[in-house]
This record gives C-alpha cells, structure tokens and sequence, in this order.
C-alpha cells in the first residue's frame, strides 16, 4: 500500500542578535492595571519573574528588521536545507500576530501581507505559488503546518513553506511586568509529499478554539502607566486565566492527536511545546503523562528555550525543532523513526497539537 505523507524536509531559524537581560528592565518604571506603581524594587519583580516564568534573557531583532524580513531569513535557510527551487513552492503559509510592526510606531502592517512580502522577497515568480497568512495566535505555525498537510494528502500541493514570524518586541507596554516575557523571532519549514509504503511525516493532529471569555484572555489594551496616551494600545493578558486554561485543556487536546495516529504516550521521544512559560509547560506535560496513570515524566523529553529565548508567539515551536533537527540544542536529538509531538496553546484562546514520525 503506498501513503501520501506529508514530510518536513528542511528547517531554518533566525534567532535575534539583541540579547535583553532582566536587569536590563530596570529603568522601565511597572504599575499594574489599574496605574498603580509597584512599591518593590526591580531586583525583587525580576527574581519572582524568573521563578514564575524561567526566563532569564529573550531576543529582540534590531531597528532595521521587521517579521517579515527574519522570516525571510528563516525561510531561505530551510529552503536551502532541503535543497529545493523555491519556484516549485505550491504554497507559503505565514503565521504571525501583528504583521510588520516599525520600531516606535506600534502600527501593525499587513498590506501586503507578510507571505506575499516573503515571496516577493524570495522572489518567486510563480503565480500558482500562493502565498497567504495565518493569524491563529501562537499556535499559528502549528495550524500553518496542519494546512500544509491537508492540502498534500488532498493532492492540493506538493511543496509547502510554512512559517511563524513575531515581533513582539514592537507590541509591547514598557511599564507592565509581563513585557519581560516577550521576544522575537522566526522558524520556517519545508513539508513535502512523499508517496512511501510506509506512514511517517504528519501522522495525526488535534485542533480546538474557545472564545467565550477565553477569546478575550489576550487582547490589545492601553499602557499600564497613568501618563500614557490611552488611544495607543499593546498586547496584554489575563496572564495567570491563560496559565489555569492551559493547564486545563491542552493535555486532553495532545492525548486525543496522539489517540488519532494509534500512538501512546510511551511512543514519544521528544514533546516540542510553545515555550510561553516554563512552569506551565512542565505543568502541562506532567497532566499528560498523569492522564496515561504515569506520575514520572521522562527527563529529556521537552526541550526548553525560553529561559534563554523568551517567547516569541509563533515562532517557539520552529525555532526549537530547526535547533534540535540541527544537533544544536542542548544534546537533544532526533533520529529516523522517533515520534515527535508538536503542541500550542494561545490567543484566540487556540489550541493544537500535530503528531509526526521522523
Ligand atoms: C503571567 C504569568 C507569568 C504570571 O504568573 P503566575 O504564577 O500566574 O502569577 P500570579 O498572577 O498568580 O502571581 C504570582 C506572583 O507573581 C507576581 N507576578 C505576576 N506576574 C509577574 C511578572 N510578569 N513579573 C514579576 N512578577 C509577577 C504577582 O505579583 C504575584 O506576586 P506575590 O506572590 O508577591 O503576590 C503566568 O500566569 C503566565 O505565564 N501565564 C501564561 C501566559 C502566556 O502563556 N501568555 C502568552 C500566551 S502565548
């Protein structure tokens, strides 16, 4: 019997050159929402910032690069992996949040948008090559790929560039504590058709949107501080509302992708999860693993990039696997065969989770 599988067969990353240490924070003045200033001193917000979150350092691109130029960078690099004409490409996927953003203007851009800026960039001539982009909060590269697979096994495509792009550095209000978490970046993938005898590549995927109240756990607010202009607006959240969802929802979500392709916990070799909070996502995976009665979660299996890389939306998921396909993440690799999960949890609120057979 042969399978139509849908195979990523190249990945890229650009990671920012700008370092922004938590210390670094110090000179901006935090208040909470209602403009109320914290009455304790930065080294004390950034040690609970740390515990709560993990994250230590993030990544923000420099005054001249926007999302779409890194995505660019990324896409070209996978592209180059997997050693294909970009011409051939039947489809760009880009999955971003707030388009390009201009440093200081805290204006999204999406005309035109951010895929066919990447095409063009690329340029690709191909009219048949459509480019469109996706806004599925952060787990956005995820749906990206979902698509990507849909369109292969329905013989829609056969090359697909799929991307998560972010800038979240430009969204964001310098006097709210949780500016800190945020980050930029982009991860990009090649996913191809294969017609084998056996199934691999895309195995399985699970997808959910609530938007009740949840629709609303991150939105566009005004700044925290009392002297700012309450017509301009940066991304905000119900920070600790989105961590009880996740905790909540995102481990039945990954158990029914696995459920799906047939597959048990004991089959994963390596779990790559949005990186939005280290404790969360330990937390996550941990309900999974107790979902299947197992109380110990192997060491090894979720490779972590947000104490050093902050979380850049999109862009975690891919970032993450071009390191470790790469060998070039903390000794974390990936062979033929081993069973990889991918999974997101973001605004919307959106959840998903993609099985793949390497
Ligand atoms: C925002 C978030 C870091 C807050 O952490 P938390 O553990 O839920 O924090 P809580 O609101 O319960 O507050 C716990 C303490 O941390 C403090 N705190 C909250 N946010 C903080 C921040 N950003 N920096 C420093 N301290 C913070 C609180 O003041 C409180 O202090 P106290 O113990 O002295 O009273 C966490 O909820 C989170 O990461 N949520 C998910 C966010 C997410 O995924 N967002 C993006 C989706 S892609």
């Amino acid at each position: 019997m042969l399978y139509t599988n849908s195979i990523i067969t190249g990945t890229g990353s650009y990671i920012p050159t700008e370092i922004v240490t938590n210390p670094d924070f110090s000179q901006n003045k935090f208040y909470d929402l209602n403009s109320i200033p914290f009455d304790i001193s930065h080294d004390e917000i950034s040690e609970k910032f740390v515990a709560i979150t993990g994250i230590s350092e993030r990544r923000y691109v420099t005054r001249d690069l926007h999302a779409s130029d890194i995505a660019t960078i990324a896409a070209r690099k996978a592209i180059e992996d997997a050693a294909i004409d970009p011409e051939e490409l039947d489809q760009i996927i880009v999955a971003h949040d707030f388009g390009d953003v201009t440093k200081g203007t805290i204006q999204t851009d999406t005309l035109p948008s951010l895929s066919a800026r990447v095409k063009h960039n690329l340029g690709i001539v191909n009219p048949k090559c459509v480019a469109y982009d996706l806004i599925f909060g952060c787990p956005g590269w995820i749906q990206g790929m979902i698509h990507a697979d849909s369109f292969i096994k329905n013989g829609i495509a056969k090359k697909c560039l799929v991307i998560g792009t972010e800038t979240l550095s430009r969204v964001i209000d310098i006097h709210d504590r949780d500016s800190m978490i945020y980050s930029d970046g982009a991860g990009a993938t090649i996913i191809e058709a294969r017609e084998e005898n056996r199934q691999r590549g895309i195995l399985s995927f699970a997808t959910e949107s609530y938007t009740k109240e949840e629709a609303f756990y991150l939105y566009l607010g005004k700044s925290n501080s009392p002297d700012a202009d309450p017509y301009i607006r940066y991304i905000k959240m119900f920070g600790r509302k989105i961590y009880e969802f996740s905790l909540k929802y995102v481990p039945g979500v990954i158990k029914e992708c696995l459920e799906k392709a047939s597959l048990d916990i004991h089959d994963v070799h390596k779990i790559l999860i949005h990186q939005a909070n280290e404790k969360m996502d330990q937390e996550i995976v941990k309900r999974l693993f107790r979902l299947y009665g197992i109380r110990e979660v192997p060491k090894e299996i979720m490779p972590l990039s947000i104490q050093k890389l902050g979380n850049n939306s999109v862009a975690t998921v891919p970032t993450l696997l071009d390191l470790v396909i790469k060998e070039e993440f903390q000794g974390h690799t990936i062979k033929d065969g081993d069973i990889i999960l991918f999974a997101s949890v973001g605004a919307g609120m959106n959840i998903n989770a993609v099985a793949y057979r390497y």
